[in-house]
């Protein structure tokens, strides 16, 4: 019988990266009974892995609206211009927040924030700490926050699908849940919000930034649910990740943005800097415009990777500013003091996802979506360098104010949920767990960097196979794969995957980090606009 076990809250906040435990914390202070629910440890997810930092118009003589004007130029004509005033406005008291949650920021001798600069921002603008260690510290913060403050939280709980009353407003959500004592196996939380805070999807490519738990879960329970997706080809890969290998599997070293923010220059195994030239900022244009002159590069030169020289930071530099880029350098035999990095592309973040409001709210009354899994119209085509620890902040405070006004308005009132299939004997084919390195494989061939019809029609056919397999089982001889936390995730992956495919098949032009070879122009008379899916709840 399923689920085997329930509690209830006011809120339920699926995820703890910096939006997860923000609107955790923001909701419990707000007096509204607080469960996060994370699929690992509360520091396992994207947020600790950021190392540049988060950007807010804090240095003098800088401003929101400068700040705004370069996040709508890095997002290529469709970043919704309302969406990114919020960010940029609220931006700096919501990092002066975050310092008061107990997060530390790099000062520099009169005791400021030091920042740094990164692609697109045609100023110093980004807060960060420990050098190039921001996210660590952000998520050290927070966490620390959640325990002092005695908020309910838990970890190893993978939430598969929401529950909604009769009339589709959220009920809660169920969860698979390892190891954590009187909450083991599948369960249910039942809340009347529910926010998703679960990250971003680059499991769903070969070689990513992203760490092994970011498989689109949010997004896969959101289309489940009949919630609207939005911008899901817009994946940025960024351009400078440690090369390790052409057929290097899983997470990769980043080598961040602010290396070049301080000089380093881009170059090919000639020393050539490729990038001078191409753009008015040359290695500090926006992502996608560097990431498109490597990828170019490599091409031209038949080469599997570029360089990052950055030998005349020297020793002293090296090992204050950057010192988790040097050991990462180090530990996989490159010595930046003495020699070029080699880099290449690599897949990094979702610009786009569950489609929300300004207050955070998706299409299914109730439900909230805050953070990558989030698309809540900042980003458009491309997002600027670390505008995405302030984008978890800056809504996560708004969706815990709308929960929160909600609650002053009418109260919170517990809805009956509809009653649910057995999660663990599904209506939807499970995918075994390695059907993730067939997709993985899949997309990177042909949703990757550079796509085209012929490559995206191709990959849409072997994900359909993969999709048309595991039915066939399930209808055939009642077969499918063994629940589990693995099974899941390949199966949030293929449906993302699909989903992924299917808008960058429609969207034929190039434009921000979509970039087609057999359209290589924008088309801003067709396709100055978002392509917006939602499923059929009776369709898998
Ligand atoms: C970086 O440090 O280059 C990553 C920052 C970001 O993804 O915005």
């Amino acid at each position: 019988p399923a689920p085997g076990w329930s509690i209830s809250a006011d809120v339920i906040v699926v995820g703890s990266g910096v939006a997860g435990l923000t609107a955790a914390l923001r909701c419990q202070a707000a007096g509204l009974t607080t469960v996060v629910v994370t699929k690992a440890r509360l520091d396992d997810g994207s947020t600790r892995w950021a190392q540049g930092g988060i950007a807010a118009a804090l240095g003098e003589g800088d401003t929101p609206e400068q700040h705004l004007g370069d996040t709508l130029v890095a997002g290529a004509g469709l970043c919704d211009e309302e969406a990114v005033r919020i960010l940029v406005t609220e931006g700096p008291d919501a990092v002066r927040r975050l310092i008061s949650t107990g997060a530390h920021f790099d000062t520099d001798d009169e005791g400021d924030i030091h920042l740094g600069r990164e692609g697109g921002h045609h100023r110093r603008r980004i807060a960060h700490a420990g050098g190039d260690a921001t996210g660590a510290e952000v998520s050290r913060a927070l966490v620390e926050a959640v325990r002092a403050r005695g908020l309910r939280t838990i970890e190893n709980a993978l939430v598969l699908d929401l529950l909604t009353d009769a009339e589709g407003r959220t009920a809660g959500v169920t969860l698979h849940v390892m190891g954590e004592g009187q909450h083991d196996g599948v369960g249910a939380v039942h809340a009347p919000a529910v926010v998703l805070a679960t990250g971003g999807m680059g499991q769903v490519f070969t070689a990513t930034t992203n760490p092994s738990v970011s498989t689109g879960d949010g997004v896969a329970l959101a289309l489940r649910a009949g919630a609207e997706v939005s911008d899901l080809e817009f994946v940025q890969f960024h351009p400078t990740v440690l090369f390790l290998g052409p057929d290097a599997e899983g997470q990769q070293p980043l080598v961040s943005e602010a290396v070049r923010g301080e000089g380093a220059h881009l170059v090919d195994a000639d020393g050539v800097r490729f990038m001078v030239g191409q753009h008015e900022l040359a290695e500090l244009a926006p992502r996608d415009i560097v990431a498109k002159g490597i990828l170019r590069r490599m091409l031209e030169q038949d080469a599997e990777h570029m360089f990052l020289d950055a030998r005349h930071f020297g020793a002293e530099m090296w090992e204050h500013r950057f010192p988790t880029i040097l050991a990462a350098c180090r530990a996989n035999g490159i010595d930046p003091v003495t020699e070029p990095i080699p880099i290449a592309p690599a897949a990094h973040f979702a610009s786009g996802g569950v489609r929300t409001d300004a207050q955070g709210r998706t299409t299914v009354p109730g439900l909230y979506a805050c953070g990558e899994v989030a698309c809540t119209g900042v980003h458009g085509a491309n997002r600027l360098a670390s505008n995405s620890l302030l984008e978890g902040l800056v809504y996560a405070e708004r969706i815990a104010a709308d929960i929160a006004a909600a609650q002053a308005e009418n109260g919170l009132h517990a809805r009956v949920p509809q009653p649910v299939p057995d999660p663990e004997k599904p209506e939807h084919p499970l995918l075994a767990p390695e059907a993730r390195f067939a997709i993985q494989r899949i997309m990177t061939e042909g949703a990757g960097v550079l796509r085209s019809e012929d490559s995206l029609a191709k990959a849409a056919g072997q994900l359909q196979q993969l999709h048309s397999e595991a039915r066939e089982a399930l209808e055939e001889n009642g077969k499918t794969a063994e629940p589990g936390v693995d099974t899941w995730e390949a199966t949030n992956l293929l449906c993302v995957a699909r989903v992924l495919v299917a808008a960058a098949r429609l969207r034929e032009e190039t434009r921000g980090c979509h970039w087609r070879e057999d359209d290589p122009e924008r088309d801003d008379t067709r396709w100055r606009r978002h392509i917006v899916v939602r499923l059929n709840p009776d369709r898998s």
